[in-house]
């Protein structure tokens, strides 16, 4: 005879009756003391935990980093210290403003955030598919966000929201206009860039500093929905990134990208002699000036066995380095250190790096001690003091990396557009005119389509001040966007 299992209750207690509650006879009230009844239902009311503020549709999968070319001259960190060498890693991709069971294919930055499980600790690297962000300042990334989310009275997005802020704020302009553009639709995330975005440092053997971008160039190729192409798999499929990654994971089609990465020294970005401030997330590093540097190869070849424990409870933060990468004085970046572990012990509790899937696999040590939901044996009979006479854990100086030199001695709240730091239109006019004229007369329509949605008494001062942006841009970028929204510019002008 087949043996099966046990149904059993959490504490062990074997289901005598799994879909018959215990009531006083056939058609009486249920008895107070049906306690596998309460389980089932007070389990399944806990089953839903915050989803993430921003970046809550998400897909991800398991795989490999493969070092391909020597780095070792930038950075020691142990997990390029050899060609050939792997590391273990894991991906979440994700669409930014849509809540955990909106479609895949909006019109969207997608999350491109990777942990590392290198033996010097986890290297989280939480990038985007952009190399630039909207906003330069941390202080504006929870304003800028809620544009993105729902009016707070028609609980709907709201185009008049997004370009109101857009408009108010030019230093956007850059990755309005790559959101604009087909990018904003990839077909799916395997045939998508990556980029770290911010500049980051490294550090090598000598602890010399020098400042980095990363990039993750798809093996797939770019390839993208148009705008109704989007539209189209949005009724089709809400969930089609979701099942193009599992799909071809399975099928063992495994995706890949290229990691490359621009270098520049510590002492060219101290000396602002560069036209840019090198730590503007709004700015790219032309590659003219800083050429692209192979690293290596990332592959995603596994599928998470179970969706919420690995993908949803996953907790990534640019704050989590290892020996031989280091942060910026990116304002952004530096605001993104404290947000994410903060905005983790909300979402998943103060022990949550000791869920599997952020759990360091190799050694951490330290003090830190109870809280809700520890499981990872506490520190056992150890000293829970520093410094104490009984165990041997000490810091290692080893680590530390060489003082930052900064270039004032005065702290204040310093305009992020002050002079030389407000020229918002070249780089993305220099975008506009790289594209082909398919690319550039889909990324019009778009822009159109999306600004025609612009409503309230504050209709023609929002557009009005978006296409004297655009027009900045490029003059024919705004005289066909002011064209397509029916804008009579010299009318405007006469009023
Ligand atoms: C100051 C600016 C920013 C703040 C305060 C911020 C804050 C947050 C927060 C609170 C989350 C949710 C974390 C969670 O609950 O797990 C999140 C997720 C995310 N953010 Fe940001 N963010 C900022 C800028 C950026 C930028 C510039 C990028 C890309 C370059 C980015 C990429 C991501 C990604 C990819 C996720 C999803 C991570 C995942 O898959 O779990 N964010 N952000």
């Amino acid at each position: 005879m087949k043996s099966h299992k046990k149904l059993t209750t959490a504490s062990g207690r074997p289901y005598v009756e799994n879909e018959n509650s215990q009531s006083v006879g056939v058609r009486g009230p249920l008895l107070l003391q049906d306690y596998i009844l309460h389980e089932k239902m007070a389990h399944f009311n806990r089953e839903r935990i915050p989803e993430r503020v921003v970046h809550a549709k998400g897909s991800g999968a398991f795989g490999t980093f493969t070092v391909t070319h020597d780095v070792t001259k930038y950075t020691k960190a142990k997990m390029f210290s050899e060609i050939g060498k792997e590391t273990k890693m894991l991906l979440r991709f994700s669409t930014v403003g849509g809540e955990k069971g909106s479609a895949d294919t909006e019109r969207d930055p997608r999350g491109f955030a990777i942990k590392f499980y290198t033996e010097d600790g986890n290297w989280d690297l939480v990038g985007n598919n952009t190399p630039v962000f909207f906003v330069k300042d941390a202080k504006k990334f929870g304003d800028f966000i809620h544009t993105q989310k729902r009016d707070p009275h028609t609980n709907m997005k709201s185009p008049t929201m997004m370009w109101d802020f857009w408009s108010l704020n030019p230093e956007s302009l850059h990755q309005v206009l790559i959101l604009m553009s087909d990018r904003g639709t990839p077909y799916g995330y395997r045939h998508m860039n990556g980029y770290g975005s911010h500049t980051y440092s490294m550090l090598d053997e000598a602890n010399q500093r020098t400042y980095v971008k990363f990039h993750f160039k798809t093996a797939q190729g770019i390839k993208n929905f148009t705008n109704e192409e989007a539209a189209q798999m949005k009724a089709k499929d809400m969930d089609f990134s979701q099942r193009d990654l599992m799909e071809n994971i399975d099928a063992g089609n495994f995706p890949q990208w290229n990691l490359k990465i621009q270098v520049m020294t510590e002492e060219y970005a101290n000396s602002q002699d560069y036209y840019l401030n090198p730590f503007d997330v709004t700015k790219v590093w032309p590659h003219a000036d800083y050429p692209l540097i192979d690293v290596g190869v990332l592959e995603l070849n596994q599928n998470p066995h179970n969706y919420f424990q690995d993908i949803e409870q996953a907790a990534f933060a640019p704050a989590h380095i290892v020996d031989g990468i280091g942060y910026s004085p990116d304002k952004m970046l530096q605001g993104r250190l404290l947000s994410y572990p903060d905005a983790h012990r909300y979402r998943l509790g103060t022990n949550y790096e000791q869920i599997p899937v952020n759990r360091c696999p190799f050694s951490t040590n330290n003090y830190e001690r109870d809280g809700q939901m520890r499981m990872d044996g506490n520190g056992g009979g150890n000293p829970n003091y520093f410094p104490n006479s009984f165990d041997d854990m000490q810091i290692d100086q080893a680590y530390k990396e060489p003082p930052l030199e900064v270039n004032s001695h005065f702290a204040d709240w310093y305009d992020r557009n002050c002079e030389g730091e407000n020229d918002h239109f070249s780089q993305p006019g220099n975008l506009f005119k790289i594209m082909t004229p398919e690319q550039q007369q889909n990324t019009i329509h778009n822009i159109v389509t999306h600004m025609s949605g612009i409503e309230g008494p504050k209709k023609n001062q929002i557009i009005n001040r978006q296409l004297s942006h655009f027009y900045r841009v490029d003059g024919r970028l705004g005289a066909s966007i002011a064209d397509g929204l029916g804008v009579d510019v010299d009318m405007e002008k006469l009023e």
